[in-house]
């Protein structure tokens, strides 16, 4: 067989956010670097967080710091988090914030010239730095035209990685394909930084893009490296409802930041009543303590729809299943009644043309129907929190790849300082381990095995139709491992991925090697499996609910379940769930997090 091949120092997979500012670092480190993505360079998911970029900058309310920012983030994953990476992450944000301004990112600002910032869900403060709702998108503007001036980063855009060659057990090489020619590639190379984001395609309704098919999960997962807290998907509360056709689209938490309200079919603003005991005392509980908060007062507590994403999907859940909802199966959120024509014009502009645009609503005169959607998972490859190295030597991981920071629920706006943060630390790490490590020789027998599996789609006499089996996958995980799960949908669940992996085997591709989307989905679909297997495997071990993971046979959480990670193995052919207890908290930061801090 033919392939092409290239050798570079790291290889980092995935353009987005962590991808390239991990990219720039392992480049500015001297590390001769492939950045390769799936799709454009520049079409991430990391436009998806529209709202802000949290980081304690303390330039709207002087009382944050990184301290509070730590403890927000601990309680918002439900003490799930690896306590290392969010104290990191607390710590390190404001600096990749101004960095990121140094390298031109032209943020909203205060009358007095510094970075502004809006309130968020589950953050105490006013903590989002932001450009109106196209934050994630001048992120990625600013570090795309930052990585195309480092002279050693070569990028490969449209070229999908479908297997890692390894020695031993040190990473060597990857292999995949050139999606515009067909052609064959290998990446021979001493390092891997994986920052593929999510799995939201595994999902029916989702705010995703094609590409989020779990790709960097599963690779690692085929490579033996541990996968963590899969069980943790995030339900946005807020995607779009109708048309049909667009459903699942994001709609900013922005919107609840600048002060939009939850109502529902009976116009009862229902968040006051769905403020979780955690919380409790800390949130607004009458309209009219909401409106002087709105108003500016700073005795007045933050209304209830700011409460973590988590508790706010499970609160739309339960009015629609109530028989409280909109007409289209969702709930009315409405900045209209709260704020001005101008301030919403400018504070939400894609959300203006978003709703004028696709359902024809002027969200300056009406409320917005809106319901959840899968957004993000928390879980993903196990990290080391210094370097984000993964279990696997040579391999590394950031971003929504990668499990830790956010325990069971990510508050809104920490995935892009997430991957900023360790994107940076994941590009020294890896530049680091390639310092230190010569290149391997990959054996190329390894080649043709690789090049043989990605031609079976097109050797299938009577195969599966991928759309399909990719239909049926979505469907199956919405309705038996959704916002809410219980121990008999979730074996109903075991059952059909038994089934589905059997087909998935059998999937067949029309045509030849060019562009073909066909062949990519046959491709995409083992990753799909493999990661609906380990959040569903995961979500059945965990008998409890918490952050993004709900039993209604087990409602409560559990004291017990608070000790541990729930960490995915291969063994074989086997998926195997292990518990892995919590790393051990110094007493220091405890105590932040029981006494909070001014
Ligand atoms: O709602 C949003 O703007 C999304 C932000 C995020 O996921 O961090």
């Amino acid at each position: 067989m033919n392939y092409q091949t290239f050798e570079h120092d790291v290889i980092v997979i995935g353009a987005g956010g962590a991808g390239l500012r991990a990219a720039i670092e392992a480049a500015t480190q001297g590390a001769t670097v492939g950045l390769v993505c799936k799709s454009l360079l520049g079409k991430a998911h990391t436009v998806m967080a529209e709202g802000g970029v949290a980081a304690a900058l303390g330039n709207v309310d002087l009382r944050d710091n990184w301290q509070v920012h730590f403890r927000d983030t601990m309680r918002g994953g439900k003490m799930l988090n690896n306590w290392r990476m969010a104290q990191i992450h607390a710590q390190e944000s404001p600096a990749r914030v101004n960095e990121l301004e140094a390298w031109g990112a032209v943020f909203d600002r205060t009358k007095e010239g510094k970075i502004l910032q809006r309130n968020f869900g589950g953050h105490q403060f006013p903590r989002l730095a932001h450009v109106g709702d196209r934050t994630g998108l001048e992120i990625i503007r600013t570090l795309q035209d930052h990585a195309v001036h480092q002279k050693n980063i070569e990028v490969f855009m449209e070229c999908t990685i479908t297997h890692f060659l390894k020695e031993g057990n040190k990473i060597c090489g990857a292999f995949g394909y050139r999606r515009v020619t067909g052609e064959f590639l290998f990446f021979k190379t001493k390092a891997i930084i994986l920052a593929t984001g999510g799995i939201g395609k595994s999902f029916r309704i989702n705010s995703n893009s094609w590409e989020y098919t779990g790709d960097g999960q599963a690779l690692a997962y085929k490579a033996g490296a541990d996968l963590m807290d899969m069980e943790f998907v995030q339900f946005h509360p807020t995607g779009m409802v109708w048309p049909l056709s667009v459903k699942g689209t994001l709609v900013t938490e922005g919107v609840r930041g600048e002060g939009g309200i939850l109502k529902n079919s009976k116009g009862e603003r229902f968040m006051f009543r769905y403020v979780p005991p955690m919380f409790k005392g800390e949130f607004a509980e009458t309209e009219e303590e909401a409106k002087r908060w709105l108003a500016g007062d700073k005795s007045a507590r933050r209304p209830p729809e700011l409460l973590t994403r988590d508790v706010v999907a499970k609160a739309i859940n339960a009015e629609v299943k109530a028989g409280r909802g909109s007409p289209h199966g969702g709930v009315f959120l409405d900045i209209a009644s709260q704020r001005d024509v101008e301030t919403i014009r400018k504070k939400l502009p894609s959300m203006y043309h978003q709703f004028k645009e696709l359902a024809n609503v002027d969200i300056t005169k009406e409320p917005m129907e809106i319901g959840p959607t899968c957004h993000y998972i928390m879980g993903g490859i196990r990290v080391d929190a210094e370097t984000g190295a993964a279990t696997v030597p040579g391999l590394f991981a950031a971003g929504e790849v990668a499990a830790g920071l956010h325990g069971a629920n990510r508050l809104g706006g920490n995935s892009l300082s997430d991957l900023l943060v360790f994107g940076r630390r994941a590009g020294l790490g890896a530049a680091q381990y390639a310092k230190e490590n010569s290149s391997i020789k990959a054996d190329t027998k390894q080649l043709d095995t690789c090049a043989t599996e990605l031609l079976k789609p097109f050797n299938q006499k009577n195969g599966e139709n991928p759309y399909e089996v990719m239909d049926q996958l979505q469907k199956m995980m919405d309705a038996h491992v959704g916002i809410v799960r219980e121990e008999k949908e979730l074996q109903k669940a075991i059952d059909s991925l038994a089934q589905l992996k059997s087909k998935v085997k059998n999937v067949k591709a029309a045509g030849d090697r060019t562009y073909n989307p066909g062949w990519q989905t046959c491709l995409d679909l083992e990753n799909m499996l493999i990661v609906s297997e380990a959040i569903t495997r995961a979500a059945m071990e965990r008998k409890e609910s918490r952050g993004g993971h709900t039993r209604i046979d087990y409602p409560e959480s559990s004291a017990e379940y608070a000790k541990f990670n729930f960490v995915l193995r291969k063994k074989g052919e086997e998926m195997r769930v292990e518990k892995e207890p919590l790393p051990k908290m110094p007493a220091a930061l405890e105590i932040l997090i029981k006494e909070g801090t001014t």
